[in-house]
């Protein structure tokens, strides 16, 4: 039974999470220059157990969590995944996994299957092996993840594409598109790069120009209508080009709830890139009290903590005034409206760097995180 009916500030009543982030671990095989996991990775030592996980799995269950979203890093470096997949599955929670796939053999694809796990995510970092290796920092990945569709699809676990766009890859979209068809994935995920955490270190080789933007976004539009029953297709746009922001994470506070591979407990991913904040760990509280009652949840939680121009804005239930990570990184205040609006005092600034960084030179080496070149 859920904990419902919670009133927050302003009388708003605050649901349970609807998806839990899983960041079973920050260990990696894979070094994409774009990485949005932090800076400062958590060491593997610092990892909740087995048995801690699964505890906050219940507790998860028991609040009324439904999707829970198996994540990192690479998921499949944690040797317990089976196990941690088995008890979200008799939970009854929906179990995603999100992989490189680097790390899965058929035969721990099978004993996933037999754990219940219910839907795979699988990263193509390019259409082919010398485009996605290179991306991915990691030699054979891509031939890996071909094998990895292919033992989903044999397990007839729904699968999923994720495709990272970008500067560099924008241009093939076409090949990306007609490689998750052959994937038989029944969704493709293409999200343009954020530009935060390790992409920041790539800025001049991934951002898109804005013809990229508006050619990519005509074409998605294309392609859904030609692929209408065959392949589904979200697409994430270029922050830097819209007119309005997202409502990232789906509004702070309101749907979605991470773990990181310490316990601590995150309205975002990058929510600890906000100093101002303290976050709670599931070792020392429980997880309705810290989604509930903690501090940083409730934050930026509703509209009651908006500034103008969102507070009198007729968008701020539909947006939630954006991204505070990125209001936090561009305008040094994680309250302000997200610099990507058109209404932020921000936005000319915000757009004209973009263009500028996409105008620079793009044929320069990826620089990768905790290694110098591609490893195998
Ligand atoms: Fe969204 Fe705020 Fe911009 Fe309005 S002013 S569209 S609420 S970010
Ligand atoms: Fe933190 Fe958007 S990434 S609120």
């Amino acid at each position: 039974m859920s904990e419902t009916g919670h009133q927050g500030q302003g009388g708003d009543t605050i649901d349970p999470p609807m998806a839990m982030l899983a960041e079973l671990t920050h260990r990696c095989p894979l070094a994409c220059p774009y990485c949005s996991n932090p800076l400062q990775l958590k060491q593997a030592k610092d990892e909740l157990s087995t048995e801690q996980w699964i505890d906050v799995f219940d507790q998860a269950a028991k609040m009324g969590v439904l999707h829970l979203h198996l994540s990192g890093g690479e998921p499949a470096s944690r040797r317990d995944l089976v196990e941690l997949t088995q008890a979200a599955s008799e939970r009854d929670l929906y179990t995603n996994l999100i992989t490189s796939g680097v790390g899965l053999t058929e035969q721990r694809m099978n004993s996933l299957d037999d754990a219940g796990l219910d839907h795979v995510q699988l990263s193509l970092q390019g259409a082919d092996a010398q485009s996605a290796d290179v991306v991915g920092g990691y030699k054979g990945g891509f031939e890996r993840k071909m094998h990895v569709a292919e033992w989903t699809n044999s397990c007839g676990i729904p699968l999923t594409v994720n495709a990272v766009c970008h500067r560099r890859n924008m241009d093939d979209l076409d090949t990306m598109i007609d490689l998750a068809v052959t994937l038989q994935a029944r969704r493709l995920e293409i999200a343009t790069v954020q530009f935060n955490g390790w992409a920041v270190r790539n800025r001049a080789q991934l951002m898109p120009t804005s013809e990229q933007v508006a050619a990519t976004t005509a074409k998605v539009e294309a392609v859904r209508e030609r692929l209408k029953g065959v392949l589904v297709i979200d697409y994430v746009p270029a922050d830097h080009f819209a007119t309005y922001p997202k409502a990232c994470m789906g509004g702070w506070g309101r749907i979605g709830i991470n773990v990181d591979p310490t316990g601590l407990v995150l309205p975002c991913h990058a929510a600890e890139t906000i100093p101002s904040l303290t976050f709670d760990n599931v070792k020392d509280k429980a997880l309705p009290d810290i989604w509930y009652r903690g501090d940083a949840f409730n934050a930026f939680r509703g509209t009651e903590w908006m500034q103008e121009p969102c507070r009198s804005c007729e968008r701020k239930h539909i947006d939630f005034g954006g991204c505070r990570c990125q209001a936090m990184a561009v305008a040094g205040d994680a309250a302000a409206t997200d610099p990507v609006c058109a209404k932020s005092p921000l936005r000319d600034e915000l757009r004209a760097n973009a263009i500028a960084a996409s105008a620079g030179d793009d044929t320069q080496p990826f620089v990768y995180r905790g290694r110098e070149t591609v490893s195998s």
